[in-house]
């Protein structure tokens, strides 16, 4: 917090031309505390989930939100659509939510590790089960990250896949965070892990973690860029 606000003087006297500064250097000691949400900054952690009974609150537009706290909680909140070039009315949809630990590690990547609590909702028009809910306890490493102050938008927290593919921008909305409380907030059976929760069609098209990590973290849809931010 402290040395944050330093930077964040010192660059305010800094001519506009370099005000695109990047921390990298710094990157392990800029507080990453706060919320941080992309776009229109619609998806917001704390107001997005209802672990109790699986449910979401559906964000007015699509958009990624991240938050973490000053003693190692994360939570994380995605609302995307993706398109498919050649079946362009298989628009797939995904709400992704999970809270849990975060790591800064030595070489500058970043890992969540979730409560065992997260879960996901996955709307795909083409397949044979068109929407479903599951479990989501996938742990997450981040390439790298930056706090970047911006112009007009303020302190821009900029994160890369573990691919180093670019989350969307993200916006700090609060400081301190605003999330649900981290403690686990629901129980997850072990059978459950292996089945859909709620099924909402019979079917049988099964999502790899890798399907839904492309899902989640693909930048840019073919015909539907607008929402996808
Ligand atoms: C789930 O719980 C939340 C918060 O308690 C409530 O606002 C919402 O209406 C519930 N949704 C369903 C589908 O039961
Ligand atoms: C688009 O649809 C084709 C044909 O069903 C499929 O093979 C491909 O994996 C889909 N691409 C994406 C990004 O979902
Ligand atoms: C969720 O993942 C974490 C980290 O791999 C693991 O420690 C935990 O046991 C998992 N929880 C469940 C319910 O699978
Ligand atoms: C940092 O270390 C972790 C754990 O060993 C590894 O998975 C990750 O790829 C490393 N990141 C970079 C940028 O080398
Ligand atoms: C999970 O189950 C335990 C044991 O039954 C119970 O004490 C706890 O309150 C439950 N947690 C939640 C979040 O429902």
């Amino acid at each position: 917090m402290f040395v944050y606000g330093l930077l964040t003087l010192a660059l305010a006297a800094i001519p506009s031309a370099f005000a695109q500064t990047d921390f990298t250097a710094a990157h392990n000691i800029t507080p990453i505390t706060g919320t941080w949400s992309s776009g229109s900054k619609q998806v917001i952690t704390g107001k997005f989930a209802n672990p109790s009974n699986l449910s979401f609150n559906y964000p007015p537009t699509t958009g990624v939100c991240y938050s973490f706290t000053d003693d190692g909680w994360y939570e994380v909140a995605r609302y995307r659509f993706n398109g498919n070039g050649s079946k362009p009315q298989c628009i797939t949809g995904v709400l992704n939510w999970h809270h849990g630990q975060y790591q800064l590690l030595d070489n500058g990547s970043i890992v969540l590790i979730p409560n065992g609590d997260g879960y996901q909702q996955i709307q795909d028009p083409c397949a044979a089960e068109t929407n479903f809910i599951q479990n989501y306890n996938d742990t997450e490493l981040y390439d790298h990250w930056q706090i970047v102050q911006d112009q007009d938008a303020g302190p821009t927290l900029e994160l890369f896949n573990f691919d180093g593919s670019p989350v969307a921008p993200l916006y700090q909305i609060y400081n301190p965070p605003n999330m649900l409380p981290t403690t686990k907030l629901r129980n997850v059976t072990v059978a459950s892990d292996v089945q859909n929760l709620l099924a909402m069609n019979a079917g049988a098209r099964s999502w790899s973690p890798a399907d839904v990590m492309a899902l989640l973290s693909s930048v840019f849809a073919v015909g539907v860029a607008s929402l996808v931010l």
